[in-house]
């Protein structure tokens, strides 16, 4: 807690995301730290072996591959379908790892507009960017909602032979009809990010059902090389350290409670701020568990996004996010290489140039969370 401010409120530092460690899990991590230090064995050991099991466990699939980033986890996932000269169907609403991946992995990103009401890609324009050169397509569980269409998606890839791989970087534990992110398709994608759901300083992970899939991983994530260290395919170094592997697994066993206090501190925002007209707030089906890696709301299309956003950081100490702006396809890179430009994906394009991330993160009591609604309010009428 700060000073008064002028408006009433007495100011708190409110970060937009931050990784929670309870006192017994940063012990219990201590003790495996110490006894890892002491065996030697340092990469490659029975932590890595552990967690892979914890986290397939979890998801209920049979193969769990950890590599260093979720951007490793893209680009050792996409190898595996053979994408020179072809096109992956890739949302512009995304980070920018997932287009950059299909292009390490020697595809064309070919960009599907968003669906304004989730957020995530929107299937009709999936189908309209088939050509005979897409091999598959990417789908991204925007900010912990598994994107409600995931069955369509899959059921029209299947339909046309086009592998799907889900993005689930934001959404470890989310569900939709009590089926966990990353199994609707042929594999899925998570990052251990520091602001991520859970957290392993940097990190990632694949899990498939898919046996040739997870060996393939296994290879490439080691420089291309098999079990008798063969080099059989190009791969780099991928590979998840064991004390990062200790800290996933520790973060693990909490992220069903994480999960459930995100939820409530999105019940309280949705307390606060669903009697006011200039807020949208995203509301979803029953069938669906979010994971709420961001709380974005939508900010009637009047308000300046940019100076809340300022103002409620520098008025109020209230550190807020987006998801994402620019789109991909608005980014330098993309519009040189690829000439993308204004206008290709309108929907995107309106929509998330108002949206905005609340702060959401294990630490949030509930007297943070009136504050930032109060903050977020007075900011609003400020502009
Ligand atoms: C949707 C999405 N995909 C991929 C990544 C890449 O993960 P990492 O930062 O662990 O490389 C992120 C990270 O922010 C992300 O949000």
């Amino acid at each position: 807690m700060g000073q008064n401010h002028g408006k009433g409120l007495v100011i708190m530092k409110i970060s937009g995301a931050h990784p929670y460690f309870s006192n017994k899990s940063v012990n219990a991590i201590a003790n495996d730290i110490k006894s890892l230090l002491k065996s030697g064995r340092l990469t490659d050991g029975p932590y890595l072996l552990d967690f892979e099991k914890a986290f397939a466990e979890y998801n209920g699939v049979k193969y769990a591959i950890a590599v260093n980033s979720g951007t490793a986890a893209l680009d050792v996932s996409l190898r595996y379908f053979r994408l020179q000269g072809r096109e992956v169907i890739v949302p512009t609403n995304t980070f920018i790892s997932t287009p950059n991946a299909v292009i390490f992995a020697g595809g064309k990103p070919v960009f599907a507009d968003m669906n304004p009401n989730t957020l995530c890609i929107d299937v009709e324009d999936v189908k309209r960017k088939i050509t005979s050169k897409t091999a598959g397509v990417i789908a991204v569980h925007i900010a912990g909602l598994v994107c409600p269409q995931i069955h369509e998606l899959k059921e029209f890839c299947t339909e046309k032979g086009l592998f799907l791989l889900e993005d689930s970087a934001h959404a470890h534990g989310a569900m939709l009809d009590n089926q966990k992110a990353g199994t609707f398709g042929d594999a899925g994608c998570f990052s251990f990010y520091p602001t991520k759901v859970i957290t392993s300083c940097e990190g990632g992970m694949i899990i498939t059902n898919n046996e040739k899939f997870a060996e393939e991983a296994r290879c490439l994530r080691s420089c291309g090389q098999n079990e008798d260290r063969q080099m059989v395919m190009l791969g780099h170094n991928w590979r998840m350290s064991e004390p990062t592997a200790i800290i996933g697994k520790h973060q693990l066993k909490a992220l069903d409670m994480f999960i459930e206090k995100r939820n409530q501190i999105a019940r309280q925002y949705d307390e606060y701020l669903s009697y006011n007209s200039e807020i949208e707030l995203f509301r979803f089906a029953p069938n669906l568990r979010h994971s709420y890696y961001k709380f974005p709301i939508k900010l009637d299309s009047r308000i300046d996004r940019l100076k809340v956003t300022a103002l409620l950081k520098e008025d109020y100490g209230v550190e807020t996010g987006q998801v994402y702006y620019p789109p991909c396809h608005l980014h330098p890179y993309y519009r040189e290489v690829f000439g993308t430009k204004d206008g290709d994906y309108p929907n995107a394009e309106r929509v998330l140039n108002h949206i905005l991330c609340l702060p959401m993160h294990v630490k949030l009591s509930k007297e943070n969370v009136k504050y930032v609604a109060e903050s977020l309010v007075l900011s609003i009428n400020a502009t």
